[in-house]
């Protein structure tokens, strides 16, 4: 596949990226920028679970990939004063997996399970009791003269992280106190990140530049961090390393994200509607099959960004362009065509 600077993988692309990432993460609520609401919410929990001597409520975020979960995780286990341990879905494999996990924890760490709808049936049931009461059911040996046994776990939180609620199972879900969503950034609240970022790289850049950048970059952290990276490279090849609006301009341009934030992929996912279904509505298994995406790709990625700037919708007969994006594409609908026609 070819190199997407759009591109949100679960994971960051390389090693090099790992490095920016974990550079530019934020340690504390003060340098998380945005999420508000979320931060308030949180901040609160956090003093009074302390003011009890308590550990904190499991927490679940969710939300598109590259708006912050792992790095609020951290923050909170940070403010917590507590450890943090790092685990994925798809890594724990066997319960017996999990059981070590949670044994080597202590009173207040905090376990993060990043796409934990990806944990599996066995391992899931074995958290729950795990999650609710803090106990740890184990079987021993097999057939009749198996024995089961009660082990008492320590005081943990888990934190759970997904890009899509919908396919956590209930009784999972039911077991978090508290269910967050990260919502998009806005402009100004990117500005601020890539401005921070700059700061941090010892980057140049003007602030007409960073409010440029800003609006490209799908509202969303992981990319306004990369497009930097990128747009830096180019200032220190194509100029004189500073970047300017102009500097900025041309590198995106290389990079074919438009002004609105979308690359070729976008686009072509919105003129696949637009050609061949009149604009939608059209079923997103078609949409897959058009584009040649997967559709939880579709689903997970292109879709919020673009529903969240008003180019697509989602009806209950299909996805459909809206006439924004029409205009923004240059495009002309079928029965306004015609109708010039007539
Ligand atoms: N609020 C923020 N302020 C500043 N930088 C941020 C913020 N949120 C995220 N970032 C930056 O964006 C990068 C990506 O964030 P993070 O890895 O936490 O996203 P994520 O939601 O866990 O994504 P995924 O779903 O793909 O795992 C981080 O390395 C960090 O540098
Ligand atoms: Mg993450």
């Amino acid at each position: 596949m070819i190199d997407r600077i759009l591109d949100i993988a679960d994971e960051p692309a390389d090693e090099q990226e790992e490095i920016l990432e974990v550079t530019l993460r934020p340690r504390d609520f003060a340098n998380y920028i945005g999420q508000e609401r979320l931060k308030q919410n949180l901040k609160l929990s956090i003093a009074a679970a302390k003011k009890r001597g308590d550990n904190l409520d499991h927490i679940l975020l969710h939300g598109p990939p590259g708006l912050g979960k792992t790095t609020m995780a951290s923050v909170i286990a940070n403010e917590m004063g507590a450890q943090i341990r790092i685990t994925s879905g798809p890594a724990i494999e066997r319960a017996g997996d999990l059981a070590s996990l949670l044994t080597n924890l202590q009173d207040g760490d905090v376990l993060f399970i990043d796409e934990i709808h990806r944990l599996n049936r066995t391992v899931e049931e074995v958290l729950y009791s795990a999650m609710e009461d803090f106990k740890l059911d184990i079987m021993l040996g097999k057939g009749p003269s198996a024995k089961s046994l009660r082990l008492d776990l320590p005081q943990f939180t888990i934190i759970g992280a997904t890009t899509r609620t919908g396919s956590l199972a209930a009784p999972l879900r039911d077991r978090f106190g508290m269910i967050h969503r990260l919502e998009f950034y806005t402009p100004e609240e990117i500005q601020k990140i890539i401005n921070r970022a700059a700061s941090i790289l010892n980057v140049k850049i003007k602030d007409q530049a960073s409010a440029e950048l800003a609006k490209r970059s799908r509202l969303t952290p992981r990319i306004a961090n990369r497009l930097l990276k990128r747009v830096r490279d180019y200032a220190d090849v194509n100029g004189d390393g500073i970047i300017d609006t102009e500097i900025s301009i041309q590198a995106l341009k290389l990079l074919d994200v438009d002004n609105l934030g979308l690359d070729t992929s976008d686009r072509k996912l919105l003129m696949a509607i637009i050609d061949n279904y009149n604009g939608g509505p059209v079923g997103v298994e078609t949409l897959a099959a058009m584009t040649a995406e997967e559709r939880s790709t579709i689903e997970d990625f292109y879709e919020p960004y673009l529903m969240q700037i008003g180019l697509l919708e989602r009806t209950p007969r299909g996805r459909k362009v809206t006439p924004k994006a029409y205009k923004h594409l240059k495009q002309q609908k079928e029965d306004s065509k015609n109708s010039k026609l007539l």
